[in-house]
């Protein structure tokens, strides 16, 4: 695994590539092709975060002291920059998280969309004029950075997620730490070298690679991280939140999701199954946005469950950077092997797999990480697999008696991160978005995806009650200062 011919990364602190103070490094394996290893990263410990936060405290100064329109010349660089390297980021992003090279080169662009919609935040108003009892007082707010900053992403969107943190975290004026997740860690250095070329000064981002358990921990317990911003799974986000919110900092979780779609009595048989298709299986489902639930009304039960079956069937399953492929392997063995314990749950518990249900192994296929596109039936509402995040490609058909019994069904989890409904008639379409748990609903699109300039966040166990992007980040990223402006006598 270790072979000379491997390239060595490292550290970015105060800007400069450093190895790590253990001098360890752990392989950095292709999914699709688990005999390829991409890299060797590095394995931090707490004394590169130290050293990584007190590069971040130094740059502080200057950085939040520089005008909107200077921090945001740089971002838009940055966007120019990655856009000019997308096929090759792209290409990296399939080659270490798996997803098709379509989603790969795609999420490479919208990363660039992310860092010009940042760009034009600090340009955007930044606070708010009063009137003060006193008519000679000048009474006006401003949104200032908050310091430095920890961020701890997962390894399912490797570009796009870090940039919707990073871009508005720098644009406001604070300074970062960015922990990636260990299986993402050649996307996470290659959007870092691209701030670099950008001309980010030293100490603004400082990137830090090794195990959530020892560098995110590290970060979420260092005195001087007054917040930190963490998308991944709600075991860990809890975790994170009770430490560093212990501590006074502040501290925003996206977390796990059960998202349903909802297949009304008057849906388009095919588009129903085109949606959730796709809502289910790209990016092998491993988004916390993916179609994991059917609800299907009565009437439309047998014709949708026949047709979703053959769809799943159709679809071609091998390594992502073949570009007629639609979907690729899971992220890791330990991701399959978490699914396959879920399809095994699912079946003990009743449901039937109709199509999928096992690994694929014919040919080259045995060397990667790879689950057939998996449909389950006679799916109960309080069933594990309809009530937990799988994180694969697995979705469980339920079925309903009526639209009020489906949106129940929909709305009995923990989760309420997103949720969609297929309908053409537009009393169902209202009942639905009035009355639905989710902090994204989609009326005839699938229940993924997600706009650089719109809030996003989900509701209940699925986020700390905060949003993300579009000017949700401002609330985030920065902290009101309230002036009252009186003059001396003259
Ligand atoms: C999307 O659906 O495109 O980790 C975004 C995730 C979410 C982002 C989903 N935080 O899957």
């Amino acid at each position: 695994m270790t072979s000379g011919t491997v390239r060595r990364y490292r550290n970015y602190i105060g800007g400069e590539w450093v190895e790590p103070a253990s001098g360890e490094y752990r392989p950095d394996i292709d999914p699709a092709d688990s005999r390829t290893v991409l890299g060797e990263f590095p394995r931090s410990t707490a004394e590169d975060v130290d050293r990584a936060v007190e590069a971040a405290a130094a740059a502080f100064p200057a950085w939040s002291s520089l005008s909107g329109p200077q921090r945001a010349a740089i971002l838009h660089k940055a966007a120019n920059i990655l856009e000019a390297r997308a096929r090759e980021i792209g290409e990296a992003l399939t080659r270490e998280e798996g997803k098709t090279i379509g989603e790969g080169v795609g999420e490479v662009l919208r990363g660039v969309a992310i860092l010009r919609y940042f760009a034009g935040e600090p340009l955007r108003p930044l606070g708010e004029v009063y009137s003060a009892t006193n008519p000679e007082t000048f009474l006006y707010t401003e949104r200032v950075p908050l310091g430095v900053v920890g961020i701890i992403t997962p390894w399912n969107f490797p570009v796009a997620i870090p940039l919707w943190k990073l871009a508005p975290c720098l644009a406001f004026g604070n300074t970062a730490v960015f922990k990636p997740a260990e299986l993402t860690p050649l996307t996470a250095h290659l959007i870092t070298e691209v701030f670099v070329e950008a001309g980010l000064p030293p100490g603004v981002l400082n990137l830090v690679h090794g195990p959530g358990s020892v560098v995110g921990e590290a970060i979420a317990r260092h005195p001087k991280v007054v917040a930190v911003s963490f998308t991944g799974s709600n075991v860990v986000g809890r975790h994170l939140y009770q430490i560093a919110s212990e501590r006074g900092a502040r501290v925003q979780l996206e977390l796990g999701g059960k998202n349903p779609v909802i297949v009304a009595e008057d849906a388009d048989l095919d588009f129903a199954v085109e949606l959730t298709t796709s809502g289910a299986f790209r990016s092998t489902g491993q988004k916390c946005t993916a179609t994991s639930r059917v609800i299907v009304l009565e009437p439309l039960l047998h014709e949708f469950t026949t047709r979703l079956v053959e769809r799943a069937r159709s679809l071609k399953v091998g390594p992502g950077i073949d570009p007629t492929v639609y979907m690729g392997p899971l992220v890791s063995e330990e991701q399959r092997q978490r699914v396959l314990g879920y399809i095994e749950i699912g079946e003990k518990e009743g449901a039937r797999v109709l199509t999928g249900g096992h690994e694929l192994s014919e040919g080259d296929l045995r060397y990667g990480f790879f689950v057939a596109p998996t449909v389950f039936t006679d799916v109960e509402p309080g069933m594990r697999i309809a009530q937990e995040e799988i994180f694969g490609p697995v979705v469980g058909i339920i079925r309903a008696r009526s639209l009020d019994e489906a949106i129940e069904i929909a709305n009995g989890v923990p989760y309420g991160l997103s949720a969609s409904i297929v309908t053409r008639d537009i009393r169902r379409a209202f009942a639905f978005a009035r009355r639905i748990q989710a902090g994204v609903v989609h009326i005839n699109s699938e229940t993924a995806g997600a706009e650089p300039h719109v809030p996003f966040g989900g509701m209940k166990a699925s986020s700390s009650w905060s949003r993300e992007q579009g000017r949700a980040a401002l609330e985030f990223f920065t902290q009101v200062k309230t002036i009252y402006f009186d003059l001396p006598p003259a």
